[in-house]
């Protein structure tokens, strides 16, 4: 696909064909996920890809967590949201995490996080280029700290900055609006 095209076709995608994706597929998107601009060239990021037993570990956690929130007094009306919660987790056909590790110096650890939104952002046009539908999600998993430690990530030291969803799209959504480049540009004199 063209640059722009590419850009301007991204969107984020929440339904998925129920094809699955092998890790072959994720190598090239990581591939330019880490040509992404970072200063002094920490490459702060790392990936993880979730196997089907630890996607299915950390819906239960995405289940019980949504049945919480909705807080049924009803037993069978908790495990209803709860199951519901656990179906749709367990649907899309991949999930890869995207880890930034934290410095400890303030400075250094804004920009890394800021490289790894870039390296994001890089990724998710790879996935459109290739044909993939994807949705960076911050599900409230990745500030747990008990459910970082089951994908092996130190809350301490690394911060999980996306959760990737990711498939062949069923459908994609239009472009939802944006301020006009007009509206956005201060010209100063
Ligand atoms: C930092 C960040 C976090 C996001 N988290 C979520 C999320 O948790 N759930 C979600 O549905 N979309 C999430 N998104 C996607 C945005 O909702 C989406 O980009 C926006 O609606 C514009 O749609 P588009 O991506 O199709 O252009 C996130 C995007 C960013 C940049």
């Amino acid at each position: 696909m063209e640059f722009n095209q590419v850009v301007m076709s991204r969107r984020s995608v929440f339904k998925f064909q129920p094809k699955a994706l092998v890790v072959d597929d994720i190598y090239p998107l990581i591939e330019a996920a880490v040509m992404a601009p970072n200063h002094r060239l920490t490459q702060p990021w790392r990936f993880i890809w979730l196997g089907k037993q630890t996607q299915a570990s950390l819906a239960e956690y995405y289940g019980e967590a949504k049945a919480a929130k909705a807080m049924a007094a009803d037993a069978s009306v908790h495990e209803r949201i709860k199951n519901k919660a656990v179906d749709k987790f367990l649907a899309v056909p991949a999930i890869l995490l995207v880890v930034c590790r934290l410095d400890r110096q303030p400075v250094i650890r804004e920009e890394d996080l800021a490289a790894t939104h870039c390296a994001i952002q890089n990724l998710l046009l790879a996935a459109t280029d290739k044909g993939l539908g994807a949705q960076w999600s911050t599900n409230p998993m990745i500030y747990e700290t008990e459910v970082m430690a089951e994908v092996g990530v130190d809350t301490s030291k690394e911060r999980c900055c996306a959760m990737i969803y990711m498939g062949y799209p069923e459908v994609i959504p239009p472009a939802p609006p944006r301020k006009s480049a007009q509206e956005c540009l201060t010209l100063l004199p």
